[in-house]
């Protein structure tokens, strides 16, 4: 009861008033300048309302009117302010990374060999764009540095894009970096200026060493010889040197070390005397065999120049009984065997002609006994059987 009561009291109080409270606009806009301070609108009054910087209406009323406490509704639509494209740049290119409207931006960009004179953003204000549009103008250098020592050519007051400037050196100077620049983008000439430098190399002199062809001095930039090591030295690096930009010779210098010869390892075998490890060129060592084994060359060897000993390595032989001897023992044994071999079978032979003469004798003396008559030729026949078996 008391609720219904109460409402039907507030819905009177309403319907009496009929104000109207401040309205809501559209998006990007607001109301007018007189009713914006405003916070209670009387029964059939009415409000306006404007677009936002950067806003313009775009059709529909801007007024709204009270009645009865309610607002008419806001037919007004604010578009975004647009700037339109900005006139072309002769050599240059515009871009718009956004649109062209209210709050955004327009680059320019100049196209290679074209410096831009002006400023290269320009933003799109309310009024249009805020800046006036840059120029793009050809690039030109002005002369490149001078340098010590040296020149450019061609000489003038100023140079177009990608025009090339030569620099050279006096003579007996070097020219150290790039010996042509040229006009760049942004109207300097790239890249850096080289300088000229005096190279000259000492004489490349090693110890045990020297030098064996190639340039004389004095050692210019480039220059080049070959060194070589003295005999019984081996080298350690490199030969072939260049004298380079900084007099140095490239790569460094080689040393020549002495020769020297690897252990004179013997099997059964030993060094007795001598220079101990390393065995530098020329040392000499002795060597000898153990106890059992015979040396076959030359005990005393000597470390050569290239790095070998000589005059070789001697070999440590088996002597007497065993091992090595073997051969040679055998070899005669069997000339022994040969030799009793054949004594043998003429032994045999001899017992065998022995025993068949005795034979035949008594043969003989039978038949002799039993045939006088042809005994002669029989027994000769005998012999020469005997003979010939
Ligand atoms: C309506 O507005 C008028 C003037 O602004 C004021 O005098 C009146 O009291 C208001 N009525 C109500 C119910 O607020
Ligand atoms: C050559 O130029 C380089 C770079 O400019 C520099 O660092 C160097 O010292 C120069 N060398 C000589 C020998 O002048």
């Amino acid at each position: 009861m008391v609720v219904t009561v109460l409402l039907l009291l507030s819905c009177l109080l309403l319907a009496q008033a009929q104000n109207c409270s401040r309205p809501v606009g559209g998006p990007n806009m607001d109301l007018r300048d007189k009713d914006i301070v405003s916070s209670t609108f009387p029964d059939g009054s009415k409000a306006s309302f404007k677009c936002n910087v950067g806003y313009r209406p775009e059709g529909g009323s801007a007024t709204i009117t009270c009645t009865a406490g309610r607002w008419s509704p806001v037919l007004l639509r604010c578009q975004i302010a647009s700037c339109g494209p900005l006139e072309d740049v002769v050599n240059g290119i515009i871009d718009y990374p956004n649109d062209a409207v209210f709050g955004e931006k327009a680059v320019i960009t100049c196209k290679p060999g074209f410096i831009l004179v002006g400023s290269s953003e320009i933003t799109c204000g309310d009024q249009g764009w805020m800046d006036r549009i840059p120029v793009c103008e050809v690039v030109q250098c002005d002369p490149p540095a001078d340098i010590i020592d040296g020149k450019f050519s061609p000489s003038k007051e100023s140079y177009a894009y990608r025009e090339v400037v030569q620099y050279t050196c006096k003579s007996d100077y070097t020219i150290n970096g790039s010996k042509s620049l040229s006009c760049s983008e942004d109207g300097t000439f790239k890249p850096a200026a080289p300088t000229c430098t005096r190279v000259q190399c000492k004489d490349p002199e090693i110890e045990n060493g020297g030098y064996k062809e190639g340039a004389r001095p004095p050692y210019k930039h480039s220059s080049s010889v070959t060194l070589q090591c003295n005999s019984g030295y081996v080298m350690k690096g490199t030969p072939f040197l260049t004298c380079d930009i900084n007099s140095q010779w490239s790569p460094a210098l080689p040393e020549c070390e002495l020769v020297e010869c690897k252990e004179p390892k013997i099997e059964n075998g030993k060094w007795k005397v001598g220079s101990g490890p390393p065995h530098k060129y020329s040392s000499t060592v002795m060597l000898e065999c153990e106890s059992g084994y015979s040396i076959i060359g030359e005990s005393t060897q000597r470390c050569d120049k290239n790095g070998r000993w000589s005059p070789g390595l001697p070999q440590c032989k088996h002597s007497g009984g065993g091992g090595g001897g073997d051969d040679a023992g055998g070899g005669g044994r069997g000339g022994g065997d040969t030799i009793s071999g054949g004594a043998i079978a003429a032994i045999v032979i001899a017992l065998v002609g022995a025993s068949a003469a005795g034979l035949g004798y008594l043969y003989f003396r039978k038949k002799k006994r039993s045939r006088r008559e042809n005994t002669d030729n029989e027994a000769t026949k005998e012999g020469e059987d005997v003979a010939l078996s």
